[in-house]
């Protein structure tokens, strides 16, 4: 399999995200051509991801004097106080802006150390290596840090962009199939928002790339999932405007994994997956798609096994529940609820163009689950 290198380039950030298979070996000469003055590296680990993959980064850098800090890591893991153990542990070894923090694991151990790697001397150098899919397609692209606060999920945080992003997909075959779902579904968002040709490559290969694993599948899926991200990133650094379609089907998938108190009977995937067929619900109900492109959306679940049925998971009362979270939504600049909303295939409606009332939402609610 050949390895791709995509370029990211913007106002904010000059990095690279190299993706391909057993590409963990091109961390050292990357390591030396972008942060040449390196000598010490703090290696933060998820302890669910193989060992053999650190033991390999591990010996590929021997050259340097390593620090390794492995955690469990869940939502609660992902807070200040956390961070501020892993920066003061990193200050006690007297780590400089020329030194480098890597992350190994997934999308809560990237948030976490990104933004470590930011407040230690103002900044010292970040490389990304995300183990899971949602990592690989979604939160390893963007440069959005941070940790949850009592208040809320990643209230506090920072943008801070890489030196370097290694998406392996070998890391990948490890992982359980749900959390491998959670990845698909901003797969599939990517291709809905943006790019028809990738969905339809996803009607024909989702299955394989779910049930199989299949290496060269999985790279094709995550080398086009990054385009379509870095395609309104590059755009919006800042999320002001156009990086909120990435948004689609998430003010309510936000308001499900509120409602679900960010209980493990669904996770964020599972919401988005629930979320995006809301959403195009509800397009088709205010007429901005068609009865074919919902459709569309209905087979792809169908044929994955994708469930997004919230009735199974809620009882009645609990709906307008969800629906006040959707009104206090950060999204909202006025009383109504901000939406993304489905055009067709590949395109989407533009951000702050389609707003409704949440007595609106009410009403139709029934119509959408
Ligand atoms: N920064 C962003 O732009 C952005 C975007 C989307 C999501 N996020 C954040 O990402 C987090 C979710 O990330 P996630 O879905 O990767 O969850 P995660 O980091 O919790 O990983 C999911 C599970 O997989 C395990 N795991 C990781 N790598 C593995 C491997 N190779 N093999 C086996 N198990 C492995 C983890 O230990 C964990 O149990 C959330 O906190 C969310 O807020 C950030």
């Amino acid at each position: 399999m050949r390895t791709t290198k995509l370029k990211v380039k913007n106002l904010n950030s000059n990095y690279s995200i190299i993706i391909g298979k057993n590409v963990l070996n091109k961390i050292s000469n990357q390591i030396k051509i972008l942060c040449p003055g390196t000598q010490k590296i703090a290696l933060v680990v998820d302890k669910n991801v193989p060992k053999k993959f650190k033991i390999k980064i591990k010996k590929s850098l021997k050259k340097y004097k390593i620090y390794i800090f492995e955690y469990d890591v869940n939502e609660k893991f992902k807070s200040l106080a956390n961070v501020n153990m892993l920066v003061e542990k990193c200050l006690a070894q007297n780590f400089n802006r020329n030194d480098v923090l890597i992350s190994l694991g997934g999308g809560i151990l990237g948030d976490f150390s990104a933004f470590a790697a930011s407040m230690i001397k103002r900044g010292i150098n970040f490389v990304n290596i995300p183990t899971t899919l949602l990592a690989q397609v979604d939160s390893s692209i963007g440069g959005k840090t941070g940790v949850n606060s009592i208040r809320g999920k990643n209230l506090i945080g920072s943008f801070y962009q890489p030196k370097l992003v290694i998406s392996d997909v070998e890391i990948l075959k490890s992982l359980p199939e749900r959390e491998l779902v959670c990845g698909y579904a901003e797969i599939l968002k990517h291709a809905l928002i943006l790019k028809n040709n990738f969905f339809k490559w996803l009607n024909h290969n989702s299955k394989k790339l779910l049930k199989n694993k299949d290496s060269n599948l999985l790279k094709k899926a995550v080398l086009e999932s990054c385009k379509v991200k870095l395609h309104f990133v590059n755009k919006d650094i800042f999320e002001k405007n156009i990086r909120m379609t990435l948004n689609f089907g998430h003010t309510f998938a936000h308001a499900i994994e509120a409602q679900n108190k960010y209980s493990k009977r669904i996770n964020h995937g599972e919401a988005v997956i629930m979320g995006m067929m809301m959403a195009a619900k509800l397009s088709y109900l205010k007429k901005v798609c068609s009865l074919n492109t919902l459709n569309q959306l209905k087979n792809i679940y169908n044929s994955n096994g994708l469930k997004y049925d919230i009735k199974k998971f809620f009882k009645k009362n609990e709906y307008i529940k969800i629906l006040n979270y959707m009104r206090a939504d950060k999204k909202n600049n006025d009383k109504k609820i901000n939406l993304i909303l489905l055009k067709k295939i590949g395109q989407t409606t533009r951000p702050n163009n389609y707003k409704i009332a949440s007595t609106e939402l009410k009403r139709l609610f029934y119509k959408i689950i």
